[in-house]
């Protein structure tokens, strides 16, 4: 066995590399197993966990290609869908495997993964949430086996704690389950995030958002809930005041053209230029109320928005990921703009001079808080 030498008490400087994260390595490369296509991964960490998942997916019919730390997969069928107690015993998260094999294949034997220095090691929930989406379960001579004879259909599910390897087993079940799954008490590590992301890449629909609005008068929304419903939002009236907004796949683009009321208001412009950010397609958004109310447009594209100028039109190429950045809020709702954009970017973003948005929307960072997102203020 290696040892390390280490003599303390030297001061360390100088620039340090990280590697990519084991956690959301792991998942990425099971999820490999969903598909009969390439799936081509960059910074794989070189690490022992990785090689033995690697190893595993071998065994299960892979073939796999690396090379400088892109990681090249394709399973074109899947030959023995198993995870054996040696792999299982020195990697606990094969766990992963269970929930795409007995998707894609109907059926998966994994061995139980057992204990570790960090102590037991359960896998009831991930176990339970297969059941409810159709798998039948047993457990005999150490190993799970799960089948799914009509496949997986999807369902509500809702983990009595947190778990992590269980969130991503079971999300990456329910993409190939006929029909929605609602995993609630989910897990929101970067991981699981990162997860989510490549198995949209590869074509799945994962839910996004889910806001019951009070105390608000529909009526008087009519040409935004138009444009949403329009860009493929569910926008239901649950009573005179309430709203439930979801969104359970990538919005498309739609035009816009700002108008007195009832038309759609000037003052909703720059909240639906953020959104149309992230819908599929080209949104044109026309401004015809006031001259210079794009200032928005500049600060969004900072973060990573393709959005061209032409006159009073904005021309917003979407589908663009956003990354954090330092900006400046220029007006009330532009501002209010630059608060979407950073809740959907990637990182963190620094809002300035969020006077603008103290001026006209109270509390706003507690409300986006109670529902989850991850803002604060500054003083
Ligand atoms: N739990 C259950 N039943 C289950 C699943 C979990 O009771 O079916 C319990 C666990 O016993 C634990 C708690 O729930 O008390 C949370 O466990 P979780 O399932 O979230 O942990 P995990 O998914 O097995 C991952 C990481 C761990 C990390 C934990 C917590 C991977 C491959 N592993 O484990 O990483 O500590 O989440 O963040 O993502 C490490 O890298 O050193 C490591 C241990």
């Amino acid at each position: 066995m290696d040892k390390f030498v280490v003599k303390g008490g030297v001061p360390l400087r100088g620039p340090i590399e990280t590697s990519g994260a084991k956690n959301s390595a792991l998942p990425a490369l099971a999820a490999t197993l969903l598909t009969d296509q390439p799936v081509v991964l960059r910074r794989i960490p070189h690490v022992r966990d990785v090689r033995t998942m690697q190893r595993l997916l071998v065994d299960i019919g892979a073939t796999v290609d690396v090379d400088n730390g892109c990681v090249r997969i394709q399973v074109s069928r899947v030959r023995s869908p198993e995870a054996p107690y040696e792999l299982v015993k020195t990697m606990r998260a094969s766990s992963l495997v269970l929930g795409p094999l007995v998707a894609r294949a109907g059926r998966a034997r994994v061995s139980l993964p057992g204990g570790c220095g960090i102590g037991a090691r359960p896998i009831n929930l991930h176990l339970a949430g297969l059941e409810q989406l159709g798998a039948q379960i047993q457990q005999a001579h150490g190993y799970i086996e799960a089948v799914a004879p009509q496949g997986l259909r999807g369902a509500a599910i809702r983990f009595e704690r947190i778990t992590v390897t269980g969130t991503e087993d079971l999300i990456m079940a329910a993409v190939l389950a006929q029909g929605e799954t609602v995993i609630e008490n989910a897990a929101r590590e970067p991981e699981v995030a990162d997860l989510a992301d490549l198995l949209i890449k590869m074509g799945a629909r994962i839910t996004g958002g889910d806001l019951t609005v009070t105390g608000c008068v529909p009526e008087h929304n009519s040409a935004l809930i138009t444009k949403l419903q329009a860009a493929g939002a569910e926008v239901t009236e649950v009573d005179r005041s309430t709203l439930r907004v979801r969104a359970e796949s990538v919005l498309r683009s739609v035009d816009m053209s700002t108008a007195e009321y009832p038309g759609f208001a000037t003052d909703l412009q720059a909240q639906y230029m953020a959104l149309m950010t992230q819908a599929e397609g080209i949104a044109i958004i026309e401004e015809t109320i006031f001259e210079n109310r794009f200032m928005h447009a500049q600060e969004l594209a900072r973060m990573g928005a393709n959005i061209r100028l032409e006159g009073n039109q904005a021309i917003v190429a979407g589908r663009k990921e956003l990354t954090g950045a330092g900006v400046i809020a220029s007006d009330l709702r532009a501002s209010a703009s630059l608060v979407l954009a950073a809740l959907v970017a990637r990182g963190e973003t620094v809002i300035d001079r969020v006077y603008h948005i103290d001026r006209g929307y109270e509390k706003i960072e507690e409300k986006l808080a109670g529902v989850g997102a991850q803002i604060r203020r500054l003083d």
